[in-house]
């Protein structure tokens, strides 16, 4: 199992440097609604996901496919991207829509922070949805991991948190040993705080009230559903696959 004491969190995508990851093992997490997307398609069917770091990178990929073959999809500050054909919304993600297509998703901060932690030796994609399915992941583990909260524009965000906090709560039943990085402690004693309440304080945080105006009501209710999907999104020469499929 991964130890604690190896272990830190990182709470945007601005808060660290690529050649902060290299030879550490990295879970990247966007509750809202990045990661709980990826995991809901892969769980459908998508065959892989590729993530982007810019719109036009998304549509270069595309053109070198065959056009049944992919999904351009993302957002850009929570607006469907025109052209596309999907936002990030994960309900869009149904098996009709995804099996067998290969995904080309390019998002505000989750896609940026997969992109800017490439140099990580493994990396997952993980939210509430795939929870027991990182902790899985995390047993064969001895090297530093690090939970990357993809944040919202290099603020920290109480979801991605939240979920940070829930692996390490679970890794170390309840009893966070001393000799943990502040990263650590503080995402355990937010996860702690609210654990009974998740999707209430969830339908405070920032991002949720932003999102208000542009989604569907179900977004916020759906990615908090706890071990709803047994997929692990894992890297693979810069392309996602479901390492549990
Ligand atoms: C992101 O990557 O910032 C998010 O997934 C934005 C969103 O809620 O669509």
């Amino acid at each position: 199992m991964a130890r604690l004491d190896y272990m830190d969190v990182y709470f945007s995508v601005q808060s660290f440097q690529e050649e902060d990851l290299r030879g550490k093992s990295a879970v990247i997490i966007d509750v809202l609604r990045a990661a709980s997307s990826m995991v809901t398609a892969l769980s459908n069917g998508a065959k892989k996901i590729i993530p982007v770091g810019a719109m036009e990178d998304a549509v270069r990929i595309a053109q070198t496919m065959d056009n049944k073959d992919y999904l351009l999809c993302g957002e850009q500050n929570g607006h469907k991207i025109e052209g596309f054909h999907l936002g990030n919304s994960p309900l869009e993600y149904t098996e009709d829509v995804v099996a067998d297509k290969t995904l080309i998703i390019n998002t505000t901060n989750g896609t940026k922070a997969i992109k800017k932690a490439a140099l990580a030796n493994r990396m997952y994609v993980g939210c509430f949805l795939n929870q027991k399915s990182i902790l899985k992941a995390l047993e064969d583990h001895d090297d530093d991991v690090v939970l990357i909260c993809s944040g919202w524009q290099g603020k920290m965000s109480l979801e991605d948190t939240l979920f940070a906090g829930s692996i390490i709560y679970k890794m170390c039943k309840g009893k966070l040993p001393k000799n943990t990085k502040d990263g650590v402690k503080v995402a355990f004693s937010l996860y702690q705080g609210y654990k009974d309440e998740l999707e209430k304080a969830i339908e405070t945080s920032d991002h949720a009230i932003r999102l208000k105006e542009l989604v569907p009501d179900g977004d916020i209710p759906f990615v908090c559903e706890v071990d709803k999907f047994d997929v692990l999104p894992g890297m693979k020469d810069g392309i996602l696959i479901n390492l549990n499929g």
